[in-house]
This record gives C-alpha cells, sequence and structure tokens, in this order.
C-alpha cells in the first residue's frame, strides 16, 4: 500500500464472453454429477465456453477495444498493456502483445502477462495503477481474460463444472486526488501451490508422451484445501485492505469479491456485515472464470447502476499460488 497511489482509477470497463452457454443440464450427460450438486455446492446454473477457433488474446482484444470506447480514449494513447492469465495463448510471446498489436497500439507501450492465479486482476490493476501513480504511464490497460475451459479435464466432474470462460478489461488514468483506488494488499502463501496446479507443459514438466497421458496438462485442484483457505482470506483481506485505506467495514458501498463459489462469497459477507444486496454475485451465469471475474462482475455493477459515483468499492480475489489480494477504490 502506498499513498502516492491515491490518484490512479478506472475511467473504462468492458468485457466479453463467448457465446456459447454450457448448463449444468448438459453435465449430466458429460460426467457423473447433477444439476441440483452443481447449484447447492456453487451456486452455478451455467457457464460460457470458448470454440476450438478461440483463444484468450481474442476474448481480451474485444474486452479491452470496448473498456477504451466506453472511456472515450484511442488505442494509441495506451502506455502499457498487462493481461493477467493462467490461460495465455502460447507460452511464449505474451497474450499482452498480441492485444497490443490487434488493436492498435503504439509499438513504445510495453506489454506484458502477469501470473497470479485467479488473484492475477488484482495484481495486475495494482501494478498498472503503481505506473500512473509514478507518473511514468498516463493510460494503462489491465485486462483479465481467462480460456480454462481448455484446460480442464472434462472427465474429472471435481473440476469441469465449476469453470468457465470469459474477459474483462479496465483502463486507467489520473482521476482527481481523494477517488480511485485508495489502498491494495496483495498476499501470497507458496506453500499451497500443490493445492491448485497445471502440472505439466512448464520447464518442470516439459510435454511428453507420459505427461500426455497421465493429464497431466490439465488443471488439478484440492478443492476442500482451496475452499477453506479462501473463506478464511476473503474477509481478513477485506478487512485489512479497508484498515489502510483509513476505513471501516461499514463505509462498503460495494463488495465484488471473486466469483468462484457463492459458498465463499456468503460467509466472507457476513463476516463484513453487507447485506447481499451490495454484494456482486454472477457466478450463476459464468461459473468461475478466474482472472476475468472481478472485471465481469465490475461492468455489471457499473452498468446497472448498483456502483454510482463515490461508492467506497472493494473487491477480494484468491487462487493459485496460493494468492490472494484486495483492492479499495472510491468510484
Ligand atoms: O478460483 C479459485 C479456485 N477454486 C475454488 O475456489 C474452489 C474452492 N472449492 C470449492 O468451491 C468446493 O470445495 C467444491 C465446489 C470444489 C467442492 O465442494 P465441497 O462441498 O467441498 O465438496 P467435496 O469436495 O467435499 O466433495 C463432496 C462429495 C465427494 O464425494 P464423497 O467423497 O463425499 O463421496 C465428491 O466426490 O461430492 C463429490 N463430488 C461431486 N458429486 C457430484 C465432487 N464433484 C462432484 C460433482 N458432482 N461435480
Amino acid at each position: 500500500m502506498r499513498r502516492e497511489v491515491l490518484n490512479a482509477g478506472i475511467v473504462g470497463v468492458g468485457v466479453c464472453v463467448p457465446d456459447r452457454i454450457l448448463t449444468n443440464a448438459e453435465l449430466e450427460h458429460m460426467v457423473d454429477t447433477t444439476s441440483e450438486w452443481i447449484f447447492s455446492r456453487t451456486g452455478i446454473n451455467e457457464r460460457r465456453l470458448t470454440g476450438p477457433e478461440q483463444a484468450t488474446s481474442d476474448l481480451a482484444t474485444v474486452a479491452a477495444g470496448r473498456a477504451l470506447t466506453n472511456a472515450g480514449i484511442n488505442p494509441e494513447e495506451v502506455d502499457l498493456v498487462i493481461v493477467a492469465t493462467n490461460t495465455p495463448d502460447m507460452l511464449m510471446p505474451a497474450t499482452a502483445c498480441m492485444v497490443q498489436e490487434r488493436l492498435g497500439i503504439k509499438k513504445s507501450a510495453g506489454a506484458f502477462d502477469l501470473a497470479a492465479g485467479c488473484t492475477g486482476f488484482v495484481h495486475a490493476l495494482t501494478v498498472g495503477s503503481q505506473f500512473i501513480a509514478a507518473g511514468s504511464c498516463r493510460t494503462v490497460l489491465v485486462i483479465g481474460a481467462e480460456t480454462l475451459s481448455k484446460m480442464l479435464n472434462w472427465e474429472d466432474r471435481s473440476t469441469c463444472v465449476l469453470f468457465g470462460d470469459g474477459a474483462g478489461a479496465v483502463v486507467l488514468r489520473t482521476v482527481p486526488e481523494g477517488s480511485g483506488i485508495l489502498a491494495f494488499k496483495l498476499y501470497s502463501d507458496g506453500a499451497g501451490g500443490p493445492h491448485l496446479l497445471i502440472p505439466a507443459g512448464g520447464s518442470r514438466n516439459p510435454a511428453t508422451r507420459e505427461t500426455l497421458d497421465g493429464r497431466l496438462h490439465f488443471l488439478q485442484m484440492n478443492g476442500r484445501e482451496v475452499f477453506k483457505f479462501a473463506v478464511r482470506v476473503m474477509g481478513e483481506a477485506a478487512e485489512e485492505v479497508l484498515a489502510a485505506a483509513g476505513l471501516d467495514k461499514s463505509d462498503i458501498d460495494f463488495f465484488i469479491p471473486h466469483q468462484a463459489n457463492i459458498r465463499i462469497i456468503e460467509p466472507a459477507a457476513r463476516r463484513l456485515g453487507i447485506p447481499m444486496e451490495k454484494v456482486m454475485v454472477n457466478v450463476n451465469r459464468y461459473g468461475n472464470t478466474s482472472t476475468a471475474s472481478i472485471p465481469l462482475a465490475l461492468d455489471e455493477a457499473v452498468r446497472d447502476g448498483r456502483i454510482k459515483s463515490g461508492d467506497y468499492v472493494v473487491m477480494v480475489g484468491f487462487g493459485a499460488g496460493l494468492t490472494w489480494g484486495a483492492v479499495v477504490i472510491k468510484w
């Protein structure tokens, strides 16, 4: 947390989700599960899926273009592109470079990907805000984009029912003092890494016949451990970021938690004493979209007027790493 981030704020939001909807009822024909199990354990009814022709950069480019349009800013004005993702188009080059090229953003703009599990958007927002606070960038594009459906083992009912694809983007610029990003907190606990991972495809386990046969290129998760961790850190991180901003739980006007499971969101809201009408929930329609979940939720809340100018908005993410983090914004 740094005082100098006081004047970096979000001036535009945009999203992109694939058209294809996969319902719980369809999943009943794919794995040994029921709609009732999925909904009662997670709050998810349906999720969006990319087709074989769509990759993360496709969703990211559309979401970013919409965020720029909504901000009334030309792509040439962007100084830095950060894409938070766990599912880049390729291991290299960075997906952010593809977005830069496809949006016609100038070559003097920086572009890089950021990996921090599902907390990636909170990290990218924080990193982007620091470039603005330091005066080295005027306009920063921060994107959370994901096609986790491509990294799921569609025979593993404990994971394949949970995730969905999508992208969300925000444009950061200097905003009047006292508004914008007031405080942030980032956390990590690498000891929890084995609870949520894609074991192969990197330098530890490069692709071989054995890694393919062992299905090691797909996401693996110890759901119960991640669940316990998430319930603990969600409220804790929100409280700590509020304290860092000199605010209290009662000041929260709107809460945007990472959309992984309604049974993680509700206890966090209870701990913070926030009624559910001040809590964004769209996990029912999108499932867990990882780094895209917070910007997808933000876009919806801004569009339907649930977030108004002057509101204190708290965002909290958690995910692989293990990582977690929180941001408080005066909208
Ligand atoms: O972005 C961060 C990433 N991840 C998360 O946030 C996920 C955090 N974890 C969770 O949300 C929950 O732990 C899950 C939704 C993944 C699982 O819910 P749970 O209440 O923790 O269930 P469980 O893992 O304790 O499993 C209960 C039972 C098991 O059967 P037994 O061992 O009790 O006989 C599972 O085999 O449910 C079974 N099960 C299923 N049954 C029907 C697991 N997946 C399914 C399924 N359909 N899809």
